[in-house]
């Protein structure tokens, strides 16, 4: 197990260069964990116009790359950083990747182009490995924007000088976004028609990156146990069930890790105080700024309870919709909402605060800082998520005694122990229907522990701040998948 691999990551996202949501925050720290167990590990990602290229220290690599798409040779450049240890390369293409958005304008629209922007992105993340000479024993790809990649190393690469050792590993982050565009994009991708086959690329006469991904890799795990089980299912696989069972055990979960030098009340240099296990008086501090920050009514006494999120449909923000109110009216407690996306959504929790003014507060956008005083600052931390690979937030809430209450599905299931009235054990509140009901009743249930409990709430506190999710054991476990992936290989 300890010999050393050199792996090759291909990724859309990743911290601190360009973030969406959790993949950034996996794939930024993932490789310095990996690094930390002994491994040569590289990042290859898109330079989008959103990258401070001075800040980042990024400088030109390599150019010109030339890259097929289909018949034609496109070219780009390649720059690299070193600045946080593993080495990120960065693909640059003014007509892919030098816009504002990773994926989609202003106004929430896909570009149209994006089959095409992330198949280049593979196929030239591929031919830098080879042009640098660097020899991958292992191709990590996440999610549908990279899933070309297992069947390029097969189909392309089988025997290449520098590639042809290489086994792949795809991470499904997310089994909603699969990549399905008309089949009119086939050519450009270079994959023989031979392989639009409905066990290989073809889904329904379109194209399916994720599924092509799936049954070209020789690993694919996705972010927890949970969620694992559940996308074998017809109801929660969306159409990928049939062919993520073929896998048999080459498909698992590996739950993600969180930074701990990043979320962490001990060190966190964003928050306005910082606290300990045995020193909480810091997070008073911080629920206090908090409130003012929000136009809250300034009281140790209310609960606070946190929301941050992508709003999507996935996070069930919609059925919170259906109770916030409801809760406000009826209990001691006050809401901050931070999240952007769903214009419906936002257009609603942004009006919220005018609506219930010192009882709400809300801010429509994106802001790690505020994220971290949400974190730090909250009594609770509510996820309602319909589904939840593996979920992040309610890790790092853990780590800063912010209970979570959330929805028992994936990752969130895996993550938070139930409370248990008898004894106090637990570290959070969870419930099964997706329903407003069950989010007014599980609400009113931490609500009435904060007031009526408090010895439980402080031991819940206290086993919370106690979890440890550090990247070193999923990066043991991705490790183990590694090998697999070779020895599948072979
Ligand atoms: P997902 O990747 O599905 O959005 P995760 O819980 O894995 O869910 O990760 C979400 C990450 O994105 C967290 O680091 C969270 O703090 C961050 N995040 C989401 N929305 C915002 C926002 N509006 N402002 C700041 N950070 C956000
Ligand atoms: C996806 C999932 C989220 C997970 C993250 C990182 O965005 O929605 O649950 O934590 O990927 O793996």
């Amino acid at each position: 197990m300890s010999s050393s691999l050199k792996i090759a990551m291909i990724s859309s996202e990743c911290a601190p260069f360009a973030k969406t949501g959790g993949l950034a925050d996996v794939v930024g720290a993932l490789p310095q964990a990996l690094r930390a167990l002994g491994h040569e590990v590289i990042v290859i990602m898109p330079k989008y116009a959103s990258i401070d290229a001075q800040k980042h220290e990024l400088r030109p690599f390599l150019a010109p790359l030339g890259v097929w798409m289909g018949n034609t040779e496109e070219w780009c450049a390649a720059y690299v950083t070193e600045k946080y240890g593993v080495p990120v390369y960065f693909i640059e293409s003014q007509q892919y990747f030098d816009r504002s958005g990773l994926y989609h304008d202003v106004e929430f629209n896909d570009y149209l182009d994006n089959p095409r922007r992330f198949a280049f992105l593979t196929r030239a993340a591929l031919q830098l490995c080879r042009d640098m000479g660097f020899a991958p024993d292992i191709v990590h790809a996440h999610d549908w924007q990279a899933a070309l990649a297992p069947a390029y190393l097969k189909v392309w690469h089988w025997n290449d000088a520098v590639l042809g050792r290489a086994a792949s590993v795809l991470t499904i982050h997310n089994i909603g976004y699969q990549g399905v565009y008309p089949a009119s994009h086939y050519d450009y991708i270079g994959l023989q028609w031979s392989n639009f086959v409905s066990d290989k690329f073809e889904a329904h006469g379109a194209i399916n990156f994720l599924k092509g991904g799936i049954q070209y890799a020789d690993m694919v795990n996705t972010v927890s146990p949970t969620y694992a089980n559940e996308t074998r299912t017809p109801e929660h696989g969306c159409g990928m069930a049939p062919y993520l069972n073929n896998k048999g055990e080459n498909y698992i979960g590996i739950l993600n890790g969180v930074d701990y030098s990043e979320w962490n009340p001990a060190v966190d240099r964003l928050i306005p105080a910082r606290y300990t296990p045995q020193d909480l008086a810091g997070k008073a501090v911080c629920k206090r700024e908090l409130q003012r920050r929000f136009n809250l009514a300034v009281d140790s006494h209310i609960p606070v309870i946190g929301v941050v999120s992508r709003f999507v449909d996935q996070k069930g923000l919609d059925v919170l919709a259906g109770a916030v109110e409801n809760i406000i009216k009826s209990m001691q407690a006050q809401f901050v909402i931070l999240g952007s996306g769903d214009k419906t959504l936002e257009w609603y929790y942004g009006g919220l605060p005018a609506r219930y003014p010192g009882y709400i507060g809300s801010y429509i956008g994106y802001s790690n800082e505020l994220a971290h005083w949400i974190e730090a600052g909250s009594d609770f931390f509510i996820m309602p998520s319909l589904y939840e690979p593996c979920g992040l937030n309610q890790i790092y809430s853990l780590k800063y005694g912010t209970l979570p209450i959330v929805r028992a599905t994936g990752g969130l299931e895996d993550t938070v122990q139930q409370y248990d009235e008898a004894t106090g054990r637990g570290t959070g509140f969870k419930f099964w229907e997706p329903s407003p009901h069950a989010i007014y009743y599980t609400v009113g249930w931490a609500v009435s522990t904060f007031f009526d409990r408090p010895p439980h709430h402080r031991q819940m506190m206290q086993q919370a701040m106690a979890q440890d999710y550090s990247w070193e054991n999923s990066a043991r476990a991705y490790e183990a998948a590694y090998h697999r992936a070779l020895r599948n290989r072979g």
